[in-house]
């Protein structure tokens, strides 16, 4: 029986020693140690054995098993070690690799623009509204002073929904909202960026959908000066302090006196040259003193409240202080286009 079980331990060490994976590993654990193993097969013949022979056997068997056990757990930290630094080699990175260049997106053109006149104007106080752009046609019109039928409403060709709703024109009616949400009680001090529509044929200078930005000032004892003095801040900061502005009596149903706002030519500072087209002035915006009809419908007591307004168009300014020469630009989103104006 001694031999026997010195076979044993002989064959299961030559076997851990051959094996290299922790499945074989464990094969042999179970051929030799398990239930049906070999050597509990021996250690179960014990109680034929005489009194004398037991703990002697039974001692040597106890060895052969830790033995084997010790073998088994020494092979299988081993392989375990072993395959964990072949994982760490197979995973480790060279840190000097050059990476793969990551292409940065960055806002659009119109929206760096748009974003720089809300500070420009949230800097002087205002605050910065929004309108829906399915607007009713008493918003976009008749609630600015252009009753149905009026002829200026031809100024501004009009998708309509159906006979009462459209899309909106111009970002105007958020004068007239946001008047009737203050309701006549306290001063409006507003901006509104917002994409406008108009059915017009698209070519360089025309969009049938463009954006505008609309300001709002509605006090006591508001004048025209101080419309002129606001826009004469807008343009120079936008533009360069060296720029002049002009206003030009215009007409809008929503404003009187209505103005045009033109700004020095930066090319021939008022000489007049091909960008200005001989002129010396390029114009920008329309403007004018809220139309005392428009605040009455509004809430607003005319005799006790004048306000001013202004719209403008990102694109134009943008055109203008970039020099983009068709509008078209804006919308095809060619990177190639875009990528110029990213500021870095
Ligand atoms: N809504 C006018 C337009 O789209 C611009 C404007 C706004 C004029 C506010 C006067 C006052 O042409």
């Amino acid at each position: 029986m001694k031999e026997q079980l010195e076979a044993i331990q002989e064959e299961a060490l030559e076997k851990v020693s051959l094996v290299d994976s922790p499945k074989e590993l464990q094969e042999i654990r179970v051929t030799y140690l398990g239930k049906k193993g070999s050597l509990t097969k021996v250690l179960k013949g014990m109680g034929k054995l005489s009194k004398e022979e037991r703990p002697v056997i039974g001692q040597i068997a106890n060895q052969v098993r830790d033995t084997i056990t010790g073998a088994l757990d020494e092979k299988a930290e081993k392989l375990e070690r072993a395959a964990l630094e072949q994982k760490l080699e197979e995973e480790s990175i060279d840190v000097t690799l050059p990476g793969r260049p990551v292409r940065v997106g960055g806002p659009h053109l119109l929206t760096d623009i748009v974003e720089e006149i809300e500070d420009l104007f949230i800097g002087m106080g205002y605050e910065v509204k929004e309108g829906p752009e399915v607007e009713t046609d008493y918003f976009n019109f008749e609630a600015l002073n252009l009753p149905k039928n009026h002829p200026a409403r031809d100024m501004q060709d009009t998708f309509y929904i159906t006979n009462e709703l459209l899309l909106r024109t111009h970002t105007s009616p958020v004068q007239a909202r946001t008047m009737q949400e203050y309701k006549g009680e306290k001063p409006v001090k507003m901006i509104c960026p917002g994409k406008v529509y108009r059915r017009d044929t698209d070519d360089a200078t025309h969009s049938h959908q463009f954006t505008q930005i609309e300001g709002l000032y509605v006090d006591k004892n508001v004048r025209m000066s101080d419309l002129k003095g606001t826009l004469d801040k807008f343009a120079k900061k936008m533009f360069g302090e060296e720029r002049e502005i002009r206003l030009r009596p215009s007409f809008f149903p929503f404003t009187e006196p209505s103005v045009e706002m033109d700004i020095s030519c930066k090319v021939c500072h008022g000489e007049g040259c091909s960008v200005c087209k001989g002129t010396g002035w390029i114009e920008i915006l329309g403007g004018g003193m809220v139309h005392p009809k428009v605040l009455e419908m509004a809430g607003y007591d005319p005799t006790v409240y004048s306000g001013f307004a202004f719209g403008m168009g990102p694109e134009r300014i943008a055109m203008l202080k970039y020099g983009v020469n068709d509008i078209r630009g804006f919308y095809t989103n060619d990177v190639r286009f875009l990528k110029q104006y990213h500021k870095a």
